[in-house]
This record gives structure tokens, C-alpha cells and sequence, in this order.
């Protein structure tokens, strides 16, 4: 488009006789009175490729930004269990990289485990993440929230894989709203994680064995040291956690943990053993109990909390292997 002066120009020679104009001059005087049809259609351009480059580059660049960042679980809490819900706490880190300033809109994260080849991912709870600026480094923890289990079956076989595996993969996804000052566009988000686990509660030491003269009220009738560990960084609420225990061949009763929580770490627990009367009196066994690095067999027979036998927790300990603990570890 022509520059002010010429404009100017033009228009004072809008006024000149019609017959004394050439072709150009013809043009020139369409032009003088069209001009702000041209300056709108030039807007118009300029404004398409802007939302193009805001509806179509932008999105997509968000999109690859959110492809390539990454996610960290740093610690994971799971207690207050029953049937239906429980709580959970999660610290995370996420690693991100965004050109401009930008932040997610509060968004829910979905949890699921990756389905074998050619099955739906079955989402097994939801956790709700507050807004987020969107960082180099983000730190997205969560305390304490209830949530409900949404699929039996998918929750019982991530709180197996939690219990009983040394590693487990958790898939994370959400379809988050990004906001670039005023724009706003959704991302897909979908990550995995690969977190240890439990690894089966292999491990269980018994130490400092003590026949008590006198059962307790509950048929409790020695007491035993227990340190079992925990190699991951889930922190799992059990409850009250009952074990068949054996030496070898030889039942010796059973053993409860009561009020379990698995910290990440080693657990040093007071195990309330449950000796059959006419084993406990026994010199044999007493003298047994001093053996250096005795292996006890622990087979888990139920978790109770809040007086509810929790089914996720209790099945998969039931269903994994035996606990082989060593009583008198050598030091
Ligand atoms: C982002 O990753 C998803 C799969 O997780 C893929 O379908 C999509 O094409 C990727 N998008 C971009 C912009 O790379
Ligand atoms: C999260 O981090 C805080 C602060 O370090 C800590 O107290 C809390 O136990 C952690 N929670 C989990 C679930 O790891
Ligand atoms: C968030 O979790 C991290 C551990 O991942 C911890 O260091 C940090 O203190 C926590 N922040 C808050 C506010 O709890
Ligand atoms: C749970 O695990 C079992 C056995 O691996 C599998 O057959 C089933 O499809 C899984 N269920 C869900 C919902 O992931
Ligand atoms: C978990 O461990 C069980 C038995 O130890 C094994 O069969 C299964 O494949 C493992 N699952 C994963 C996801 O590693
Ligand atoms: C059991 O009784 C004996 C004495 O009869 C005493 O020395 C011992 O400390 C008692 N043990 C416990 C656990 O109370
Ligand atoms: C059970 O354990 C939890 C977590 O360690 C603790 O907060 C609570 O006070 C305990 N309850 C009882 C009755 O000991
Ligand atoms: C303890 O017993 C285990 C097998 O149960 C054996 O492998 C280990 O060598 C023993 N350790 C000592 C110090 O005797
Ligand atoms: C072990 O579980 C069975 C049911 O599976 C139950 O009848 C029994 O009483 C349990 N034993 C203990 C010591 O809790």
C-alpha cells in the first residue's frame, strides 16, 4: 500500500474531471476509493496467519514440549485402605521445557497400568493436580486426598505388582488445558514411570525372641523383633497383618503385626506370635529359638483395618510366595 503523502494525493484528485483521466489515473482513483478495502483484507491476512501460527503452531509446539518432558514419582503414600477408597499422597517431579511463560490449568491426573498388546488402558484412580506454571523443573506433590478405587480388578493387580514385584510400570495420563497468556488449547499428556517395588517382602529378619511366662488376653504367648524392609518408595498402610508361620515342616502358629505401616526403608515391628500351647512349653523349643540363622517360613493369611478385611491387600500377600525370614540373623 502507497504511503500517507501519496493518499493524501489521491484523494484531493478524486475531484478532477472524469473525462481528462487515463487508464492509471482511472486505477489510481479506484484505488484512492477502495484503499480501506485493501487495509482490511491485509489485516484480515495478517490476522489469519497469527491465529494460525496461535490455533495451529503453538498447540503443536506445546504438544512436543509435553512429548518430550518427563516425570519423576518420588514417593508415593497409600493409607487409610478400605474396599472402596483410601488416601493417597504423591511427591513428583516433572521436567519441562516451554519457550514462553505458560501454566496448566487444574487438570486430573488418570492412573492405569500399560494393558498388554492390543487392550484399553483401564484407569484405576484419579488424583486432581492443582494449577501449574509450567517450569524447567516442577514440583508436583499431593497430601492426603481420598479417592475412590474405579476399577477393582485394575487396582488389585497394580497394588500386586506394588507388593509383590521388584519393579512395576504406572501410566499416567491427563488431557490438561494450557494457557499461553490468553490462549488456551488442550494438550494429551501420557507418561510411565517405572517405580520399585516392595519386591514380595523378602527379607524379614526376627530377632530377640521372648516366651512370655503369662499369655496376653489375645492368646499372645511370645514376642519376636521383626525388621522387614521395604526397598521402595511406597508407603503402604496394611494394618493389622496375619502370618502363618512355620520352621520347615513345623507349623508354629501364627504371628500378627499389628497397626502396619510400610515405611520406605527397614520397619522395626513387635510381632505378637501365637505358639501352640503344648509347642511353646517345650525345652526343644526354647532351646530352638537361640539356633543362629534359622529360616521361618511366613505365609500372610489376612490384613485387617478398621476392622475390614482389605481385599487388595490381603489377596495379593496371600497369593504370593512364602516369606522366607531368617530368626537370629548372624550379625
Ligand atoms: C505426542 O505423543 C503422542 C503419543 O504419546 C503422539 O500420538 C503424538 O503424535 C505426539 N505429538 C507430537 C506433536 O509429537
Ligand atoms: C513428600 O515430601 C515431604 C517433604 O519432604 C515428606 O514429608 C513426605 O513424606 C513426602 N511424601 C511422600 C508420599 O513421599
Ligand atoms: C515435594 O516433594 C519433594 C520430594 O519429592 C520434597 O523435597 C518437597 O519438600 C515437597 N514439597 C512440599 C511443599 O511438600
Ligand atoms: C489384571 O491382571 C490379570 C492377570 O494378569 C489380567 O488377566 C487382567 O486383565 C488384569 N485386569 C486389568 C483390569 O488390568
Ligand atoms: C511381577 O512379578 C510376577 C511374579 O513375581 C511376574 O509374574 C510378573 O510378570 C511381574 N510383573 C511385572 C509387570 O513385572
Ligand atoms: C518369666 O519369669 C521369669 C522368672 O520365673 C523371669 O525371670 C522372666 O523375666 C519372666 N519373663 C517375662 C517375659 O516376663
Ligand atoms: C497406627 O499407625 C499409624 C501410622 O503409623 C499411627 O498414626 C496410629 O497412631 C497408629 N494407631 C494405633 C492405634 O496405634
Ligand atoms: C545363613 O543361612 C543361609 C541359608 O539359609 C546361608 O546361605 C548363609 O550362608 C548362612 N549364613 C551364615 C553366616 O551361616
Ligand atoms: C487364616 O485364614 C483362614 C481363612 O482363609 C481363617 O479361617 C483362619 O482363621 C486364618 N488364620 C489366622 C491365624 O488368622
Amino acid at each position: 500500500m502507497s504511503d500517507k503523502g501519496d493518499k493524501i494525493e489521491t484523494i484531493e484528485d478524486a475531484g478532477s474531471p472524469a473525462y481528462s483521466q487515463t487508464r492509471g489515473q482511472k486505477f489510481k482513483r479506484h484505488c484512492a476509493r477502495r484503499w480501506w478495502i485493501y487495509l482490511i483484507g491485509a489485516i484480515l491476512v495478517i490476522l489469519a496467519v497469527v491465529l494460525g501460527i496461535i490455533f495451529g503452531a503453538i498447540p503443536k509446539i506445546a504438544q512436543n514440549s509435553v512429548n518430550d518432558s518427563t516425570i519423576q514419582v518420588d514417593g508415593i503414600a497409600i493409607t487409610d485402605p478400605s474396599n472402596t477408597q483410601f488416601t493417597i499422597s504423591m511427591n513428583s517431579t516433572a521436567h519441562s521445557h516451554s519457550p514462553v511463560s505458560a501454566h496448566f490449568s487444574p487438570q486430573t491426573f488418570e492412573m492405569y497400568l500399560p494393558p498388554a498388546a492390543g487392550q484399553q488402558p483401564v484407569t484405576f484412580m484419579e488424583l486432581s493436580i492443582g494449577e501449574l506454571q509450567i517450569q524447567d523443573v516442577m514440583t508436583i506433590n499431593v497430601s492426603n486426598v481420598v479417592t475412590n478405587i474405579l476399577n477393582n480388578d485394575a487396582y488389585n493387580n497394580f497394588s500386586a505388582q506394588v507388593l509383590n514385584n521388584e519393579t512395576m510400570v504406572l501410566g499416567i495420563k491427563s488431557n490438561p488445558q494450557v494457557n499461553v497468556g490468553s490462549i488456551k488449547f488442550h494438550v494429551d499428556y501420557q507418561k510411565t514411570v517405572t517405580l520399585k517395588g516392595l519386591n514380595g517382602l523378602k527379607g524379614i529378619l526376627l530377632t530377640n525372641p521372648q516366651i512370655l511366662n503369662e499369655s496376653l488376653e489375645d492368646g499372645t504367648n511370645m514376642y519376636t523383633d521383626g525388621m522387614i524392609p521395604n526397598p521402595s518408595s511406597f508407603t503402604l498402610q496394611v494394618g493389622d497383618l496375619t502370618v502363618d508361620v512355620s520352621a520347615g515342616p513345623i507349623p508354629i502358629g501364627y504371628a500378627v503385626v499389628k497397626n502396619l505401616t510400610l515405611y520406605p526403608g527397614d520397619n522395626h515391628v513387635k510381632i505378637y506370635n501365637h505358639v501352640p500351647a503344648d509347642l511353646v512349653k517345650t525345652e526343644f523349643f526354647a532351646k530352638s529359638l537361640t539356633f543362629p540363622n534359622t529360616t521361618i517360613t511366613l505365609t500372610a493369611n489376612s490384613t485387617v483395618f478398621n476392622g475390614q478385611h482389605i481385599e487388595w491387600l490381603e489377596k495379593p500377600l496371600k497369593d504370593a510366595p512364602p516369606v522366607m525370614a531368617i530368626l537370629n540373623p548372624p550379625q
